[in-house]
């Protein structure tokens, strides 16, 4: 039985997706860990759209297409030439959860008034990916596509922000990782703070 630091030092993002659907169990349980996901007042705001149907697949890859930017070029599976005028940002995944909040279903800061749907729906997205991870199943975080061409196209409700789109899938025998993007991490005295942040008085 892995134990969660195996998990999380397992999990990486999949950029290419073998041709295997994902098992419908798998997906249940993976919808699962994040139905038991923390959410503020337990309002629960977080709403899900699967898509998995060759028709919804084939809308993925048309909102997840951008405008071409060169630093993104390195995480594109597909990119236009000789125009270079666009990137797809699709990788195959066989399955992809579009994760949204419904703005009227939130808790509301009083002070602030800020929503907490946004840290509400990425809790739950984490606890997916994580149980993906846990399952044997790749994953991808993906906030870089054209929201209002995915609104069009899925027919979300006005009232629902979307927080990213989930792909999920098993990874290709041939997959190589991304080094720069994903083998890495800032050692933790760049990012954690001990009491102070003057690190010489620690
Ligand atoms: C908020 C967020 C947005 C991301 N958006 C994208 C995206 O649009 N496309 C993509 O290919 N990867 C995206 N990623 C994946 C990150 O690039 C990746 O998590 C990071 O480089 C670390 O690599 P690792 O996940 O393999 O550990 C996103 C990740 C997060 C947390």
């Amino acid at each position: 039985m892995p134990d969660f630091m195996d998990i999380s030092r397992r999990r990486h993002t999949v950029r290419s997706y073998a041709q295997r659907p994902v098992e419908p169990e798998k997906l249940a349980a993976v919808l699962e860990a994040g139905r038991w996901a923390p959410t503020a007042v337990n309002a629960q705001p977080q709403r899900i759209l699967v898509l998995d149907t060759p028709k919804n697949l084939e809308k993925v890859r048309e909102f997840c297409t951008f405008g071409w930017q060169k630093k993104y070029v390195d995480l594109a599976c597909e990119s236009d030439t000789p125009g270079h005028d666009h990137i797809v940002l699709y990788y195959g995944a066989p399955t992809v959860l579009v994760v949204c909040y419904d703005r009227e279903a939130c808790w509301r800061h009083p002070q602030t008034g800020e929503t907490s749907g946004a840290t509400d729906a990425t809790i739950v997205a984490t606890h997916m990916m994580m149980e993906a991870t846990s399952l044997g199943l790749g994953s991808a975080w993906i906030s870089y596509f054209d929201h209002d061409k995915a609104r069009e196209l899925l027919e979300i409700p006005k009232s629902w922000e979307f927080v990213c789109m989930l792909y999920l899938g098993y990874e290709t025998e041939d997959a190589t990782m991304n080094q720069h993007l994903s083998g890495s991490r800032r050692p933790l005295d760049e990012t954690c703070f001990f009491n102070t942040l003057d690190q010489e008085r620690a």
